[in-house]
């Protein structure tokens, strides 16, 4: 069991602290401008890199080497990148500890926004590490705080909070936050970072699942659970000890009965699927029938062997042995179980009670995600008048094409001239969708000003193109379905 929590001593030092690593410029957009990212990798090779880029001339340098790349600093130096705040002081909350005039961090402490996030110290990427370990900021977490929908005021719950981050990030948009876990430590360092950057909304309770909150519901759920299938029960924040995705699909189904009338839940997911099949196939079971909308997202499907090799990669580079082994283990295991394919990906689901619930799928382009609380508000919106509407009704819509969309065309000479070989159309917010249009619909994009029906925007259209009689017959047809999907997908929106 790891030992350290902070949150000893006198939390009433806590605002001269932030104080403290905000004067010295400790944030993220430092730390990208200095390292090159803020996506560190905590492995030995990697931090005696980043140490020699950072060098030690300023205070920044001395909170950086001291609390994000786990380096020894002397005690002159922290005493004066830390003032007012003591050593004794930023000792007795278990922040650091001290030696011979040099000083350890006992924890990690990283800016995350406008927020300092404490984590346990040690490899975060690592398997060398006890079951209670809790990791920061992770590449799973970033995805989750970006798809959540943001709505002011009402409840929330982020269960399995770890080191607090997406309660912390509700808390800024909703009057209180619960906070679950399972692990002890976790809630011990989640409760710290909300005192340490202010926050008094935020309740943290311990137990297994929905078991602290069996009678509440929630206008926001968020979740990124242990969603490894593995065999293994190793650490708290990666495996459920729970036989393939079944913690996935309980979290899930139970995330849909904890919701108010028209409440969100996230939730990041993995699965078994069968490797010719239909990814969406296993997901659409999870959901039927569960009173909610349910948009299905997918960023990856792992064979046994990818998604074997890609967890245990940090045990590879420090023990080859004990690898080979857990590799053997884990594909008996997925042999076992007959599971040949592994999605990644999440389930955004809105409760809405008595009416016929819509599940789509769709990609989710992890590398390009932005914020995607209104673009999903958007996306949900379009769904819900698609399924009221037939062709005639929706040829009634104004609608209009988002700001936030961008069209690259490629272009090449052909016979003296440029000619457009292919179109794009990106959004440049939310799931930052792309998609392939041809030239018709380009033409029509901007008359989507949302004012003009779609009837008229397709009339005008058609005498634009100067169609012949039957081409116009068959140009309303054709045009619908990718109106449809450009509204399905919220390039289009609803007025
Ligand atoms: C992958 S971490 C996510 C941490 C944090 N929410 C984030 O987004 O970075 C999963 C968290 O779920 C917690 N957890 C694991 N099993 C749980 C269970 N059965 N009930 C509640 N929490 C659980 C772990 O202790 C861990 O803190």
């Amino acid at each position: 069991m790891a030992s350290n929590v902070p949150g000893g001593g006198d939390e009433r030092a806590l605002p001269a602290v932030r104080a403290a690593l905000e004067r010295a410029g400790y944030t993220s957009e430092r730390i990208e401008g200095r390292l090159g990212t803020d996506e560190l990798s905590s492995r030995p090779i990697d931090t005696a890199v980043h140490l020699r880029r950072l060098g030690e001339s300023d205070d920044f340098s001395t909170l950086a080497r001291l609390f994000l790349l786990g380096d020894a600093v002397e005690a002159e130096r922290l005493e004066k990148a830390a003032a007012p705040v003591p050593i004794e002081e930023l000792s007795a909350l278990g922040l650091v500890s001290a030696a011979q005039g040099r000083v350890r961090a006992r924890v990690r402490l990283v800016p995350h926004g406008d927020y300092y996030v404490a984590s346990d110290a040690g490899p975060e990427s690592g398997l060398d590490v006890p079951f209670d370990h809790v990791p920061g900021i992770q590449a799973p977490s970033v995805t989750l705080a970006k798809l959540a929908v943001r709505n002011r005021g009402g409840h929330a719950l982020d269960l399995g909070t770890g080191c607090g981050i997406q309660a912390l990030l509700a808390a800024k948009h909703v009057d209180r936050v619960v906070a679950t876990d399972v692990n002890r430590r976790a809630l011990g360092y989640a409760a710290f970072n909300a005192a340490l950057n202010g926050i008094d909304t935020i309740e943290f309770r311990q137990g297994d699942g929905f078991a602290p909150v069996e009678e509440e519901c929630f206008d926001l759920i968020v979740a990124n659970p242990p969603y490894v299938i593995s065999p293994d029960a190793s650490y708290a924040y990666r495996d459920s000890g729970l036989p393939a995705d079944e913690l996935c699909r309980t979290v899930v189904q139970k995330a849909a009965a904890h919701l108010t009338e028209g409440g969100f839940a996230h939730v990041l997911v993995s699965w078994a699927h069968p490797a010719a099949g239909d990814w969406a196939e296993p997901l659409k079971a999870w959901v039927e029938g569960c009173g909610c909308d349910a948009w299905l997202l997918h960023y990856r499907t792992s064979d046994p062997i990818a998604h074997a090799a890609g967890w245990l990669r940090p045990l590879g580079e420090s023990d080859a042995a004990l690898h080979t082994d857990a590799l053997d283990r884990w594909l008996e295991h997925l042999r076992r179980l007959q599971i040949d394919a592994i999605g990644y990906g999440a389930i955004v689901l809105r409760r809405r009670d008595g009416g016929r619930n819509w599940i789509p799928t769709d990609p989710l382009p992890l590398e390009r995600l932005e914020p995607a609380g209104p673009h999903t508000l958007r996306v949900f919106a379009a769904q819900d008048a698609l399924e009221q509407l037939d062709d005639l009704g929706l040829l009634e819509l104004p609608l209009a094409l988002t700001p936030s969309h961008r069209l690259q065309q490629t272009l090449a000479a052909r016979e003296g001239a440029f000619v457009a070989e292919s179109q794009t159309l990106e959004l440049t917010e939310g799931l930052r969708f792309a998609v392939g249009v041809d030239r018709h619909t380009v033409s029509l994009l901007p008359h989507f000003n949302g004012r003009r029906p779609l009837r008229d925007v397709l009339a005008l259209a058609g005498e634009t193109f100067e169609l012949e009689p039957e081409e116009r017959e068959r140009f309303v047809p054709a045009a619908l379905p990718v109106v449809r999907r450009l509204l399905e997908l919220g390039f289009l929106e609803l007025r």
